[in-house]
């Protein structure tokens, strides 16, 4: 075949990591739907995790009380771009791991490796033959590295703290922020697998951008993978 084809094909696994409210989640649903694409929130595992030891009452600062109760909750995702779950046990978690005391809890929590490593057995076993996009902190640099697109997503702490204020519905822009950039601190700070740019992540800096226009950007450039494998798979003769 002498043409080269563009269509990502369906292993395909693009990584999009970023900062807390850089817009990961509505562009890389987005990108999962244009695409045909399945979706999966690491974040939400972490929440999930967290949102579980508080309710059974284990101190998430106590980090060998958190690392030995790791193991024990039954944390599924759907990934459906349209309709992503969540449940811990069976039960639909996905109000409850929005909530304030989850936001103030989940990044000690996944600071502990016990946690991570429990996780990242998890999220490997839901990418399983790929035809996703996953995102997170670390999907480019720790669970997936030979993604075949990695995005690094961030924007100003202004324009991150004002989106996801607007997606709470309105709450105090200075606490927002305040809370945003703790969060980064822990994130970006942990020992094991903190936030950085993958080596080979695209940074995408969405600040000025549309969410259109950072879909289109990240659909780009997964159609000139799949422009590049094809043409090298037409050279190879394959
Ligand atoms: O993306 P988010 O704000 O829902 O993530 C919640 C927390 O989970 C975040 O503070 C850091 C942690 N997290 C992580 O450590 N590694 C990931 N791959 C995803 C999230």
């Amino acid at each position: 075949m002498s043409s080269v084809d563009t269509a990502p094909d369906h292993s395909l696994v693009i990584a999009v990591d970023g900062t807390s409210g850089s817009g990961k989640s509505s562009t890389s649903r987005g990108v999962a739907e244009r695409l045909g694409l399945r979706y999966l929130d690491t974040g939400a595992m972490f929440r999930a995790m967290t949102w579980w030891l508080l309710r059974e009452g284990v101190d998430v600062h106590d980090v060998a009380a958190v690392a030995a109760a790791a193991g024990r909750p039954r944390i599924e995702s759907g990934t459906d771009p349209q309709a992503p779950t969540i449940t811990v046990d069976g039960r639909d978690v996905s109000v409850e791991i929005r909530s304030d005391e989850v936001n103030g809890a989940v990044s000690p929590v996944s600071a502990v490796p016990e946690v991570r490593a429990r996780l990242l057995d998890l999220q490997r076993e839901v990418i399983g033959d790929g035809g996703i996009v996953v995102e997170g902190r670390d999907i480019g640099s720790v669970v997936w590295p030979q993604a075949e697109v990695k995005v690094y997503l961030s924007a100003d702490p202004d324009a991150r703290a004002a989106r996801r204020a607007a997606e709470e519905g309105g709450s105090d822009l200075a606490t927002t922020q305040e809370s945003l950039l703790a969060r980064d601190r822990i994130d970006s700070g942990r020992a094991t697998a903190p936030l950085t740019m993958a080596e080979g992540a695209v940074h995408v800096d969405s600040t000025h951008l549309s969410l259109l226009e950072v879909i289109d950007r990240i659909v780009g450039l997964a159609e000139a993978q799949a422009a590049q494998s094809g043409a090298r798979g037409t050279r190879d003769g394959g």
